[in-house]
This record gives structure tokens, C-alpha cells and sequence, in this order.
């Protein structure tokens, strides 16, 4: 910084009523351009008959009543006294560790001005070879019209990581993400708030760990979610976390429940399982969406050699009655609920649902059933009780019943392995 000494002379002049005694004061002081604190030791009291060293000359009628005056003076070089570096302030950025030797943005300053480096001073590193994610110590030394040395330091952080995904359910929601090579552990910041004030932080100690799962929720539910990563370091303190920056804030959404005149919706997905049922006058035929998926599916089937057809499509409530009860009077009540809805309770009432080709356990080992299960889900419909899932689905395995979910929901389906009551995090138990 380039400095700009001035002496200021103020004279203070004080004379008494009469004139029969005057007094002078004066007041030497030292400054450079931006100084704003004067140092009582810099601060010279001066008698009018006395003379500096500095020769200065006192102008003006010292029977003013008050004046000052500014004058130059050449003082010499070795009377300037330099800035110690306890002055100065000196802020060192983190760095994002990134695999080599990277320098921290470093900012000395004085009295609110940048100082130049290799002008105002330097800095030494005690290593440039990359050292992971850690607390790092440099020293600064002062040049010019400066002087001193201190040692500072600053972090090399963990990379910022982000969420892979964010699945939600009615009750709970779930996130994930790529662990990260240097993180030793992981939080999770979720607010009820956008500005995220009152968040509960969540940690995930261990760096395989990349999956978190929040439960109990309110259906219906905004939260906003961030997530960090951390690592342990020895630092002079003894061991500490050192923090990547937080990631972009998610915003999460449990899924809604709807009951629409006595049809329930949860995300706007028409439900009718053990659990939620349907109304007496409900439905009237397939749905048309779902039968030109099925046109468009058994024409493809075709091309393949793979004769697809309908055996059951719709079914009222009073067939599905019957249907029931006939399985009731030739199985009993607990063996015909693991293969039929009661009514009220089928699928098929929605229109959006259909067997294919036989109701037989032994369709699951034909041609038809393997390439129905490998291909359905390109066309919007889910296997809707696959096998070894009846304790979340309510029913045996069923290769024939196949779903209209549209194509979005049904690859995510059919992807994840995950039943229509799983994806939803919903039950399928008669009350
Ligand atoms: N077979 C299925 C579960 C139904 O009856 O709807
Ligand atoms: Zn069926």
C-alpha cells in the first residue's frame, strides 16, 4: 500500500479576556491518508516558544482566536515506524479439495485496504503436494512498510455431493445419493421452511453409507432438504469434522390421499386393494386409455408370435359378488381372500385392469406370461401381484393381472421391483 505521510499541525490558541496571558498549544500527530486512530504516543504537545526537531514554522496570527494549519514537512525514512502484522487482518478461503495442490484465496488487508502480495507481503506453504481433505498451515510474512510473520490456516473441503434421487411415499420420503471417495459421514439438513430455519440435522456416520429414509409423516407434506458431507481431520484442536459446502436445497413432497366420491386417489393414482375400496355404482367398462395400451401391446405381442387376448376385463360389483363367493363355497373364506377380491375391493371395478389369456397358475410358465412380464411395462401395465409380495399386495401371485398405470409409473415399477402398494408406502388389508 502506498502511504502518504503528512505532519498536521494544529495550533490551538487560547487567550484570556484581558490579553495579559496567553497560552499556546500545539499537536504534532502522524498520519497517513486513511488513518482514522490516532496513537497517544504519536500525539506532541508543544509549547509556543519551543521548536521541533523538524524546523517546523508556525504560521498565523497566534492571536486568532482559533486556527490550524497544514504543513509539509520532509521528514526522513528512518522515523517511519511500520505497521505490525497484528494490525492487519488476514482471511484465508477454503479449498474444494479437487486432487492437487491447490492455494487458498488468501486476503490481507489493513484498516479496510487490500495489501499486494510479494509487495506488502508474502506467503510460504509448507507443502505443495495434494494432501486430501485436512486443516493446512501457511505462513505470512510481512514486507515494505509492514513487518512481522504469522501462521495461518485454511481447509481443504470435502467435494460438494447432491442427491441422486428423492422418493417419495405417503408417509415417509427417501433420499439418495453417490457416496463420495473423501467423505467420512454425511448430514442431512431438512426444514419445514424454505430459507431452511429450524432445520433437524440428521447424521449418517461412514462413507458407504448413501441412503436415508424418513418415516411418519403427515400425507400431503412439504419439506426442503440439503445434504453435506464430512470428514475427520487431526487438527491442533484435536479431531474434527471439516464440512463440504451444503448442496442445492430439494423440496420433497409426501404423496396425497384423495377420496373423490368414495374413490380414493393417492397421487391422483386410482387405489382398490384390501384396504381401499370402491362404491357400489362404480365403473361402466374399460377404461379406453388403457384398452388402446392393450390393442397397441397384443398387436406387438403379435410380431413376436405371442397371441395375447382378454379373459376378464371390467367387472362390476355384483359380478365380482358372485365371483367371491364362489371361491368362498369352494375354498373357504381365508383361502378364497388370497385369490379374490371381495366386492367392492377388485381392480377390475376400475376398469383399468385385465387377466390375460388364463387364470391358471400354470399360465406363469408359458411363453405368453414370460413375455407379458418382460414387455407390459412398455405399455403402461404392471404385473400387479407378482410373486413371494402377497403379504404387501393381499394376494397370491397372479402372471395374468396385469394394471394400466401409463408408461411413466409402470417402468418406474417395473424398474425398481417395487409393487403398487410399496411404490406408495400404502397397505392392503381388509379393516
Ligand atoms: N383376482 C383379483 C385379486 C381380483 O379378484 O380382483
Ligand atoms: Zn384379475
Amino acid at each position: 500500500m502506498k502511504k502518504n505521510y503528512k505532519y498536521v499541525l494544529a495550533a490551538v490558541i487560547i487567550a484570556t479576556a484581558a490579553g495579559a496571558f496567553s497560552y499556546y498549544s500545539f499537536f504534532i500527530t502522524k498520519s497517513n491518508a486513511n488513518a482514522q486512530n490516532l496513537k497517544t504516543d504519536e500525539i506532541i504537545s508543544l509549547s509556543s516558544s519551543q521548536k521541533t526537531e523538524d524546523n517546523i514554522e508556525v504560521n498565523g496570527n497566534p492571536h486568532d482566536d482559533i486556527y490550524e494549519s497544514v504543513i509539509e514537512s520532509q521528514h526522513s525514512d528512518k522515523e517511519v515506524q511500520k505497521i505490525n502484522i497484528s494490525e492487519c487482518d488476514i482471511i484465508a478461503d477454503d479449498v474444494t479439495y479437487n486432487g492437487k495442490f491447490t492455494e487458498p484465496s488468501v486476503k490481507v488487508s489493513y484498516n479496510g485496504t487490500v495489501l499486494s502480495r510479494n509487495v506488502d507481503y508474502k506467503i510460504e506453504y509448507d507443502s505443495t503436494e495434494d494432501r486430501g481433505v485436512g486443516r493446512y498451515y501457511f505462513t505470512v510474512a510481512m514486507l515494505g512498510e509492514y513487518e512481522g510473520s504469522t501462521v495461518k490456516s485454511y481447509n481443504v473441503i470435502p467435494e460438494q455431493i447432491s442427491f441422486a434421487s428423492v422418493k417419495t411415499k405417503v408417509s415417509e420420503f427417501q433420499l439418495d445419493w453417490l457416496p463420495s471417495g473423501n467423505a467420512d459421514g454425511y448430514e442431512i439438513a431438512i426444514s419445514k421452511y424454505e430459507d431452511m430455519s429450524v432445520q433437524e440435522i440428521i447424521t449418517v456416520d461412514g462413507c458407504e453409507s448413501s441412503t436415508y429414509l424418513k418415516e411418519n409423516l403427515p400425507q400431503n407434506s412439504v419439506y426442503y432438504v440439503k445434504i453435506r458431507s464430512y470428514a475427520y481431520t487431526d487438527t491442533e484442536d484435536g479431531e474434527e469434522k471439516i464440512y463440504s459446502l451444503w448442496s442445492n436445497r430439494e423440496t420433497v413432497e409426501t404423496k396425497k390421499i384423495e377420496v373423490i366420491d368414495g374413490v380414493t386417489y393417492i397421487d391422483g393414482i386410482l387405489i382398490a386393494n384390501k384396504t381401499y375400496s370402491l362404491p357400489e355404482n362404480y365403473g361402466s367398462g374399460l377404461n379406453d386409455e388403457a384398452l388402446e395400451a392393450f390393442q397397441t401391446m397384443s398387436d406387438d405381442a403379435s410380431a413376436d408370435g405371442i397371441n395375447l387376448y382378454i379373459v376378464s376385463g371390467y367387472r362390476s360389483y355384483w359380478l365380482q359378488d358372485s365371483i367371491y363367493n364362489n371361491f368362498c363355497a369352494q375354498r373357504g373364506v381365508s383361502e378364497a381372500d388370497r385369490v379374490s377380491a371381495r366386492p367392492g375391493h377388485s381392480e377390475h371395478q376400475t376398469g383399468l385392469a385385465m387377466d390375460i389369456n388364463s387364470t391358471l397358475f400354470s399360465f406363469a410358465d408359458t411363453p405368453e406370461a414370460k413375455w407379458l412380464a418382460d414387455n407390459c411395462w412398455k405399455y403402461g401395465f404392471v404385473i400387479r401381484y407378482p410373486q413371494n409380495k402377497e403379504d404387501i399386495t393381499g394376494y397370491a401371485y397372479e402372471a395374468w393381472h396385469i394394471r394400466y398405470l401409463g408408461k411413466e409409473i409402470a417402468k418406474e415399477l417395473y424398474e425398481s421391483g417395487l409393487t403398487l402398494e410399496e411404490y406408495l408406502g400404502i397397505t392392503s388389508q381388509y379393516g
